[in-house]
């Protein structure tokens, strides 16, 4: 495995490359959920790489950079053992030198939901994934499904800007509890820990109403918000059944929905989502099951 942090390192490193290439962009302080795209890029392409920056560009000014994890020989060691052939590791300086000031701001769909919340959160991720797509120029690149609005905003942004590459959305990978692999779990003290997995819950709560043929939005978002309400160490930033491609409040699901929340327990803030698929026969389907008929 090569890590490289110049960018002309990188270049020269990714021309020995023949084949495919899978990109697996990330921050660092490595868990399952990473690890899961790596080894989804692995089966898909003759080669991997990753790229591990703490990208500045996406963090609000009174979001703590600082204190984000940091795990780098860990890190390392962990892409190694999955067979990873290139590492990128930047310094904010080789991403954004002095005098930058190109950006990149995707429009609606980067406006609600996160956007809505973290202002300047996305122009940071579209702007240094586009650099990453430039850089390696990966024939494929691997995101997970647990940052969904990410998902949506890079894939516009890939399509407008004409990028030559797929983009893979993978799974979330959860604990055995439920709640999903986050870097920021780390945070969480063993009470905040337990009280986390009231996300999950809550999401699988709207998930059996929309099975059992519930489709008002309003009372999809109203199930989501009481079963957080029950635990004092949550607190709701939002709770949305979103159309899954205009990212907007849907009144009605008619052809799917993006079930997010955003919930804060103590000072550390979580996301998770589910996406639901059309499925016709759901309001058949889930008596059956439940009853055993
Ligand atoms: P980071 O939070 O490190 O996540 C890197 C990738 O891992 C993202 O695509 C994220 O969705 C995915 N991921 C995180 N937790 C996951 C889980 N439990 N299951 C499956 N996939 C998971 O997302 C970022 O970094 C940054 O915004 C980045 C895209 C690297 C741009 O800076």
């Amino acid at each position: 495995m090569k890590t490289v942090s110049a960018v002309t390192d990188l270049r020269r490193e990714r021309q020995t490359l023949s084949g495919t290439l899978g990109l697996v962009p990330t921050m660092g302080a490595l868990h399952e959920g990473h690890l899961s795209l790596v080894r989804r890029a692995k089966a898909e392409n003759d080669h991997v790489g990753v790229s591990i920056f703490v990208n500045p560009a996406q963090f609000n000014p009174n979001e703590d950079l600082s204190k984000y994890p940091h795990s780098l020989e860990r890190d390392l060691q962990l892409l190694d053992n999955e067979g990873v052939h290139l590492v990128w590791t930047p310094t904010p300086d080789i991403v954004y030198p002095p005098g930058y000031q190109t950006y990149i701001s995707v429009e609606e769909v980067a406006r609600p939901l996160e956007g809505e919340r973290r202002p300047g959160h996305f122009r940071g991720v579209a702007t240094v994934v586009a650099k990453l797509f430039n850089a390696f120029t990966p024939h494929r690149a691997y995101f997970g499904q647990k940052d969904a609005q990410q998902v949506v905003v890079v894939k516009r942004m890939a399509a407008d800007l004409n990028f030559p590459l797929e983009i893979v959305v993978c799974p979330t990978v959860r604990e055995p509890d439920g709640l999903a692999m986050s870097s920021r779990n780390v945070y969480l003290n063993p009470q905040e820990r337990q009280t986390a997995a009231v996300l999950y819950r809550a999401l699988c709560a709207a998930k059996h109403a929309y099975d059992s043929g519930e489709r008002r939005g309003d009372s999809l978002r109203a199930i989501m918000a009481s079963a957080i309400a029950v635990e004092p160490l949550a607190q709701i930033d939002y709770v949305s059944a979103a159309d899954p491609d205009t990212l907007a409040e849907l009144q009605t699901v008619e052809r799917g929905a993006l079930l997010s929340l955003a919930v804060r327990i103590g000072n550390t803030r979580l996301i998770d989502n589910f996406l639901l698929t059309e499925t016709p026969n759901s309001k058949l389907q889930t008596p059956n099951l439940r009853f055993g008929l």
